[in-house]
């Protein structure tokens, strides 16, 4: 068996598999911020989407591909030709471009979900590499619920497929259910096993459910030997989530010299895409969580703060600055010009299309600044966000919003917005302002949507804080999220409901790749 390079490639499925996290849906304009922070951070491969699931991902995934030149770009494919000529042509535009195509191996999944024979999978799975090769020499395959699938029927598939050409083998933990020793083994064994292993790249995508991804996906290199980490940003993916990008780089970085592995993601960028990613799927990140969480870097105990002034290393094993922590500090103020605010924006990595975005910011900074003495970096992303989704097209807008409420009264909101340009005014009660506000605005919006998750967060510190809402809606199968931030959590909730309605209007319908 060969021994493998020390570079490791980091895959990140965020856009894919972290999409199908029931509620996590983005639109094409959210997935392609999210892109450029990921080509930011310098990961190798971003998963786009899944072409075939529909056209919102298909035009998605066109969009990152020819947005973003340094990582490569690849779509999620089931294995056959039509789901693999919708991912090639979505891919068309991209530098660097792969393929991935999977079909499940497990006894279980072939007979009850497939309803294949053994040999008709192996078959299928190797005319879909075949196939796949004619738009690109870049192709992965994944044997779906591999960690549950029987090995001799996975050599003969593995081997089948890199026969044809599949230049990654992903070995997929699909439902979490893999322990580190029993997963790294069982790919060092497939590896020595199958003939012509070596000429493939192995790869490991695992699931969180039993709270194992990363040590799992460690022990694949470790022990198995593979040379690609799948992972997303905060974990985000399927039930309990996938592998944590910020988690498996960070154990490789600060536990150098056991590993040994070489990894090219500027980590300095994973606090950014830690935020933006949660920002935009309403997916908050606990406090302490590894790596990204508030209290990551917090200390609290007299003992833990008295070492730290001492000797940063008593109690600390990573810089915060080395994952883009910035000091919680006052960057900008209400006599702030336009090249300091601009200046600011590329310091936090912030791409604004044009000098018009730029300016329509700047006016949403100085409005900001008139109400609120103190900026921080957390507040300007926040309006940085809420200006690109007010370029996405708005057929919803917030314009003003009067609320009353007082003990013992029946709390009331009048709510002015557009309709697709034309103002209206409304007035809503309810069991408290939010309430009020939500009815005011659908006495006029007459959704029917059913709110199945609202919170509110404070972007910074001290209660003169913006509140970010997320407004999370279903209606007929579809699941959108809405974001808003203001100093006013009632406008807030407002803006954040708005931007929900917005992206049902939008009537972007998906799949899900294992349905
Ligand atoms: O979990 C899984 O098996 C997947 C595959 C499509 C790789 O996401
Ligand atoms: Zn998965």
């Amino acid at each position: 068996m060969n021994t493998p390079s020390n570079r490791l490639i980091i895959f990140d499925t965020t856009l894919r598999d972290g999409e199908q996290s029931p509620g996590a849906s983005m639109t094409r304009e959210e997935k392609l911020r999210i892109a450029k922070q990921l080509e930011r951070l310098r990961v190798d491969v971003i998963e786009a989407g899944f072409a075939a699931a529909s056209q919102g991902d298909f035009e998605s995934i066109k969009a990152i591909a020819g947005a973003v030149r340094e990582s490569t770009i690849c779509s999620l494919s089931r294995a056959n030709d039509r789901d693999i000529a919708r991912a090639a042509e979505a891919l068309a535009p991209a530098e660097r471009k792969r393929i991935h195509t999977f079909i499940a191996t497990s006894p279980l999944h072939m007979e009850m979900k497939l309803r294949m024979l053994p040999e008709q999978v192996l078959e299928q799975a190797k005319n879909a590499v075949r196939f796949a090769r004619q738009f690109t020499d870049d192709i992965e395959f994944s044997p779906e619920d591999g960690s549950r699938s029987d090995e001799d029927f996975l050599c003969r598939v593995l081997e089948g497929v890199i026969a044809e050409g599949a230049t990654t083998i992903n070995f997929p933990d699909t439902v979490g259910y893999a322990v580190p020793e029993i997963f790294g083994e069982t790919i060092r064994r497939l590896r020595e096993r199958i003939p012509n292993s070596d000429k493939a790249i192995w790869s490991v995508h695992c699931h969180n459910d039993l709270g194992l991804a990363v040590a799992n996906s460690l022990a694949g290199v470790m022990i198995g030997g593979a040379r690609q980490i799948e992972c997303t940003i905060n974990g985000l993916g399927e039930r309990a989530g996938n592998t944590a990008l910020e988690e498996v780089v960070m154990a490789l970085r600060t536990r150098a010299a056991y590993y040994q592995l070489e990894v090219g993601i500027d980590t300095t960028q994973i606090v950014a895409a830690s935020k933006m990613v949660s920002q935009i799927t309403g997916f908050a990140v606990q406090p302490n969580k590894a790596v990204v969480g508030a209290n990551a870097f917090a200390h609290a105990s007299g003992i833990h703060q008295d070492g730290i002034l001492k000797a940063r290393e008593t109690y600390e094993i990573m810089r915060a600055e080395d994952v883009g922590w910035t000091a919680n500090k006052i960057v900008l103020g209400k006599l702030s010009g336009r090249n300091a605010f601009k200046q600011r924006l590329q310091e936090l990595g912030i791409e604004l299309d044009s000098e018009a975005e730029v300016n329509a910011a700047f006016g949403r900074f100085k409005e900001l600044a008139d109400r609120k003495t103190e900026i921080f970096d957390e507040d300007i992303m926040a309006l940085v966000s809420d200006e690109q989704q007010a370029h996405d097209k708005e057929y919803y807008r917030f314009v003003s919003l009067a609320q009353r409420s007082e003990t013992g009264e029946t709390p009331r909101a009048t709510v002015v917005f557009s309709i697709d340009g034309a103002e209206v005014r409304c007035e809503g009660s309810g069991d408290g302002p939010v309430d009020a506000t939500v009815n005011a605005i659908e006495s006029r919006a007459a959704s029917g949507a059913e709110l199945v998750l609202f919170s509110v967060n404070a972007i910074s510190t001290g209660t003169q804080s913006q509140g970010e809402v997320t407004m999370r809606l279903s209606h007929s199968g579809r699941i959108v999220n809405g974001v808003g931030a203001d100093p006013d959590i009632i406008v807030a909730s407002a803006k954040a409901y708005l931007s929900a309605l917005n992206k049902l209007h939008s009537k972007i319908e998906r799949l899900n790749p294992q349905n």
